[in-house]
């Protein structure tokens, strides 16, 4: 059975749950004071993995919430069956699934399913990215001041000085203007699309990129960590863009880490 065909329908069948209890009474537990995590998560979560190993069942899984099973046939799904608790705990109708197959280190396969808007974002490495089908492709915006970008804030950000905060202030001075819509999967699809044409953030887990990612670059857009050298799924920092916005974002994430290196020298002296 093809992959692609069945982690489709595992999206479309786990969004429809998602969308069909989205007000209704819910049960909401907590990972941390501000990271929590709903019934529907898991319920989710097992809908998905259900379908994928019923298909697959040599193939492994990492699932946010509950599901790590290893197998060595080099294939593992990394699944977020909830992108977005927060708003969805809110009611607010911005949230997404995301799952993505890895094949021997490689993501394969991404697909990112908006159930309120009914969009599927799709790619798979070499055939170019897909909503709902058609083509996408990144933005053609090249300047930073002309640029809507979006970002998040990690949970831990009372605890933590790197919270994104100076990252924000300075390119939301640079920039049109950015947003902080509250699901990292789909701020990425959002770039591969064309609609943002840049997003940042700082300590995501690979269940929240693994599918965006690959979706941005096969819509023809560039995906680094804060340096620009490099991308994995389990670096603790995130930048997906257009491609030709890349370097002045990454010049003023530079600046702003100068300026934290040359005042905490200033504080120590
Ligand atoms: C969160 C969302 C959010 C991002 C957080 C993520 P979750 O995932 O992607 O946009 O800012 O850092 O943890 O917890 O809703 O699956
Ligand atoms: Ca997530
Ligand atoms: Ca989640």
């Amino acid at each position: 059975m093809n992959e692609m065909n069945v982690a489709r329908e595992a999206a479309f069948k786990a969004g429809k749950l998602l969308r069909e209890n989205l007000n209704g009474e819910r049960q909401i537990s907590f990972k941390g004071d501000i990271n929590l995590v709903t019934e529907m998560d898991r319920r989710s979560e097992q809908t998905v993995v259900n379908m994928l190993l019923a298909a697959f069942p040599r193939h492994g899984v990492i699932a946010e919430e509950e599901t790590t099973i290893q197998h060595s046939s080099g294939y593992t799904w990394i699944i977020d069956p909830l992108d977005g608790t927060t708003n969805y705990a809110h009611g607010y109708p911005c949230f997404s699934v995301s799952i993505a197959l890895e094949h021997e280190g490689e993501i394969i396969l991404g697909v990112v399913y908006d159930p309120m808007r009914e969009e599927i974002f799709t790619a798979q490495k070499g055939e170019g990215a897909f909503l709902n089908g058609k083509q996408v492709r990144v933005s053609g915006v090249d300047t930073l001041l002309a640029s809507l970008l979006a970002t998040g804030f990690p949970y831990d950000r009372k605890e933590s000085g790197k919270n994104n905060m100076d990252y924000f202030h300075d390119l939301l001075m640079a920039s049109q203007e950015v947003r902080r819509d509250g699901s990292a999967a789909l701020d990425l699809c959002t770039v591969a699309a064309g609609r943002f044409d840049g997003f940042w953030e700082l300590k995501l887990h690979p269940w929240d990129i693994a599918a965006g990612s690959l979706i941005v670059r096969e819509a023809g857009g560039t995906v680094s960590d804060f340096s620009g050298t490099g991308f994995t799924l389990h670096d603790k920092e995130i930048l997906a863009t257009n491609g030709k916005i890349h370097g002045a974002v990454l010049d003023i994430l530079r600046t702003v880490d100068n300026a934290r290196i040359g005042s905490s020298g200033a504080q120590a002296g």
